[in-house]
């Protein structure tokens, strides 16, 4: 039998008065590359933290390979690596040391650790600059120094939120090769939330245009292009971002994220740019 890598049936999160996440429903088949699409707010975030178990599942069910987050959460963390949308890189401690405290985190077995910490340097290309601080990174290696970090488990399910927010594109390129190579390698399942239409269409195997707590339009992005162009009746393929237009109403740059989604995401670009 297998189960999927993720599934969520009626997802609810709610902050104060906030339906962050809104019934959901989603399902992450085992070996894919799947993008959780949607402005700021859209409460992208908030369902991935539930499905790490960062947060309680107040409504609805989330299983991970099976395991129910709820009464699960160890079994869970421990198939999984997380790159989160905050920076958590520390910048004080040399590359190395960040993947190596992952490791310990992670209970990567104590005699392994320094060959794992290595493979996941150099996985992501950053052998050479492993031995100094992170803070002397750039963005697109501090990314790619979490993106060690995540994989020094060697998790079977990788999610990262936003994990090319604020990089230039030669960066962004730089953090999917990356991401794909070990997956090639691995046949491990990857969960990513962005903004940028452009990348989804290009790595994703199927993407959820997610908006207002909810999953408005679903399947691959040639699919929803192709949907979209039907019911236009035109011959000249929309871009994913135009579907999401369609989906979304109001746009990408909606008006549902609040000051805190701003401040948060520069901060976020700011140290990372
Ligand atoms: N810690 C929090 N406290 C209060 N409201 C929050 C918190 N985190 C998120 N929200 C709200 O929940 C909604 C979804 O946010 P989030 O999951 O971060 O969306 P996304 O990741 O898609 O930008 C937004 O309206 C946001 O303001
Ligand atoms: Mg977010």
């Amino acid at each position: 039998m297998t189960s999927d890598a993720v599934a969520c049936t009626g997802l609810a999160y709610t902050f104060g008065g906030t339906r962050a996440v809104d019934g959901l429903d989603l399902t992450v088949a085992e070996g894919e590359v799947f993008g959780l699409l949607g402005p700021n707010g859209a409460g992208k975030t908030t369902a991935i933290r539930c499905i790490t178990t960062l947060l309680p599942v107040p409504a609805g069910m989330v299983r991970v390979f099976g395991h129910d987050t709820a009464g699960d959460r160890m079994a869970v963390r421990r198939l999984l690596g997380y790159v989160p949308q905050q920076l958590s890189a520390d910048q004080g401690l040399t590359g190395r040391e960040n993947v190596a405290l992952f490791a310990r985190v992670f209970d990567v077995p104590r005699r392994e650790r320094a060959a794992r910490v290595g493979q996941a340097l150099a996985a992501v290309d950053l052998t050479d600059a492993a031995d100094r601080l992170a803070g002397t990174y750039s963005g697109g290696m501090v990314r790619r120094l979490e993106l060690a970090q995540a994989l020094v488990s060697a998790p079977r399910l990788l999610i990262l939120d936003e994990p090319t927010i604020g990089l230039d594109p030669i960066a962004r390129t730089g953090v999917w090769e990356h991401i794909n190579a070990v997956r090639a390698a691995t046949g491990m399942t990857v969960l990513v939330t962005t903004h940028y239409m452009d990348e989804a269409d290009q790595y994703c195997d199927r993407v959820g245009l997610m908006h207002h707590g909810r999953v408005r339009a679903l399947g691959t992005p040639a699919e929803l292009r192709r949907g979209l162009a039907a019911r236009r009746g035109t011959t000249t393929l929309p871009t994913l971002e135009d579907v999401f237009r369609e989906v979304a109403g109001s746009g990408l740059d909606d008006e549902s994220g609040d000051f805190r989604d701003v401040r948060s995401t520069r901060r976020t670009a700011g140290r990372v740019g």
